[in-house]
């Protein structure tokens, strides 16, 4: 496992897009693993401007999704699939059908989900993961506990989880869905390249239990130690603990 600390988020959102560039460079059509959060948004917008300066070409990308709330209507804007539409699929110039991810809305949500893996795999793979980390060590959303072997499943959020995402909802953690369904810990580890971000203080801890601490259920993230490209990248306020 790489660490790599910067000074601050827009340096690690410039570093990470250049990976991502690089692959693009690489691997025209490669599967990018893109997360939600406030945390990769320096990421997307660093991507984005290389696009319009003409640094990289991502016309061919491939972008997959990583979890998704259950039971919010098709098309609510704070549904993942329309977050990452507005904050990466159009930016990027792309279309939906260079899109791939789970329906929240879907009547059969395991179905969905078992689906979803299965266009992942037929996809190739993802190249690059980027994930952030929840506040109790979770990726995508798997909760403290969640099985390191886990595949795309259904999930019921903690508390602290939905408390920390209420600001998306008008701060009305009434509004956050309790179910969400979400690529397993197994999934992400299927990644070639594994990128987590963290920014910020509120993420030291976790981010400390996920690099120095057992490689256990209770921090999902720390599963990342044993995968053989994972990076971390972090602003000197979330590496303050490690
Ligand atoms: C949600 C998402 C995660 C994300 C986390 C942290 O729980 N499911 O993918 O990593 O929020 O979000 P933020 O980056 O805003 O702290």
């Amino acid at each position: 496992m790489e660490v790599v600390i910067v000074p601050d988020a827009r340096a690690g959102g410039e570093l990470v897009a250049e990976a991502m560039a690089q692959l693009l460079r690489r691997k025209p059509d490669a599967v990018l693993g893109m997360a939600t959060g406030s945390t990769p948004l320096p990421v997307y917008e660093a991507l984005a401007d290389k696009v319009r300066s003409g640094a990289v070409d991502a016309s061919r990308a491939r972008i997959a999704q990583l979890d998704e709330y259950v039971g919010l209507p098709a098309g609510h804007p704070e549904s993942y699939r329309e977050v990452l539409r507005r904050q990466v699929v159009e930016p990027l110039g792309l279309g939906m059908d260079s899109f791939l991810g789970p329906d929240g809305a879907a009547e059969d949500v395991q179905a969905e989900a078992d689906a979803y893996e299965k266009a992942l795999a037929e996809a190739g793979g993802v190249d690059l993961q980027l994930v952030g980390i929840g506040t109790d060590g979770h990726i995508a959303f798997n909760e403290p506990c969640s099985s390191l072997s886990s595949r795309t499943r259904i999930k019921v959020l903690t508390e602290q989880t939905r408390a920390d995402n209420a600001r998306f909802f008008d701060g009305d953690i009434a509004q956050v869905p309790h179910q969400v369904l979400t690529q397993g810990v197994g999934t992400i580890l299927d990644a070639r390249h594994v990128v987590l971000m963290a920014t910020g203080e509120s993420k030291a801890e976790a981010l400390a239990a996920t690099v120095e601490g057992p490689v256990a259920a209770i921090c999902p993230a720390s599963a990342l130690q044993l995968h053989r490209h994972a990076t971390i990248v972090a602003d000197e306020a979330a590496a303050s603990k490690l």
